[in-house]
């Protein structure tokens, strides 16, 4: 039986003069998550949106909220992302030393929300294995952090795969999500690459009819899942 793909918005893409009404649009265009991008200016170079935001995304919404910090001290925030509501946290591999990336996973998973590993695009596969324990999602980043409408970097592919035989030998399941660029063009190349979850900015938000968009999307990535 082919797997369900989860599709992930990512609100950096959506109209913040109604927030409201984009995050209860993307959840009635067929949503399985958010996908919320914290930036701090430092960690990458853009700021986005803080934890008070994300408090009042979790307050709308029927979906769970993915967090995805860009920022160098993740750490600092976990208790107030889990009194946001949020459900996961994603932190980056390089935001600080390995010794701080575990403890940072290891305070995620002790608050009772799922902990998910990101690599930008320089780093290897590898660079996951030693976290594989602990983690419930590994982050391919198919951009450079930092801003939506980019384009989509198809030498991750390979990577993809081998995120995929990664997360496939851990004696719990791991989700492999890609971000940045991906759309109608590109969805089908990353799930078939091992990826069942995709964040999707721009080309979810900036379309005419979400509904059927979403669907199409969902449908090319559910062709293409092993
Ligand atoms: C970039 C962010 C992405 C971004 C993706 O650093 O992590 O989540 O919003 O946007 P698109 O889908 O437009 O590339
Ligand atoms: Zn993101």
């Amino acid at each position: 039986m082919k797997n369900k793909a989860i599709i992930a918005p990512s609100l950096l893409a959506c109209d913040f003069l109604h927030l409201e009404d984009e995050v209860k649009s993307a959840v009635a265009a067929g949503a399985d998550i958010f996908h919320a991008d914290v930036m701090d200016g430092v960690y990458v170079p853009n700021i986005s949106f803080g934890f008070d935001i994300i408090k009042s995304i979790v307050s709308v919404s029927d979906i769970p909220v993915d967090a995805h910090l860009m920022i160098k001290k993740p750490y600092a925030y976990i208790d107030t992302l889990k009194k946001a509501g949020v459900w996961s946290v994603t932190v980056h591999s390089d935001f600080d030393t390995p010794d701080v990336v575990r403890s940072t996973l290891e305070q995620i998973k002790a608050a009772g929300l799922k902990a998910g590993l990101s690599l930008r695009p320089c780093f290897d596969a590898s660079e996951l294995d030693p976290y594989a324990d602990i983690c419930d999602m590994f982050l391919i980043m198919t951009v450079e952090p930092g801003f939506g409408g980019q384009k989509f970097m198809a030498d991750m592919l390979p990577k993809i795969k081998a995120a995929r035989l990664i997360a496939d030998a851990a004696d719990h399941p791991i989700s492999v999500q890609v971000d940045g660029g991906i759309g109608e063009a590109t969805i089908g190349l990353v799930a078939e690459a091992g990826a069942d979850n995709f964040v999707v900015g721009t080309a979810f938000f900036k379309t005419d009819d979400r509904l059927e968009n979403t669907a199409k999307l969902r449908r090319i990535a559910e062709e293409n899942m092993n």
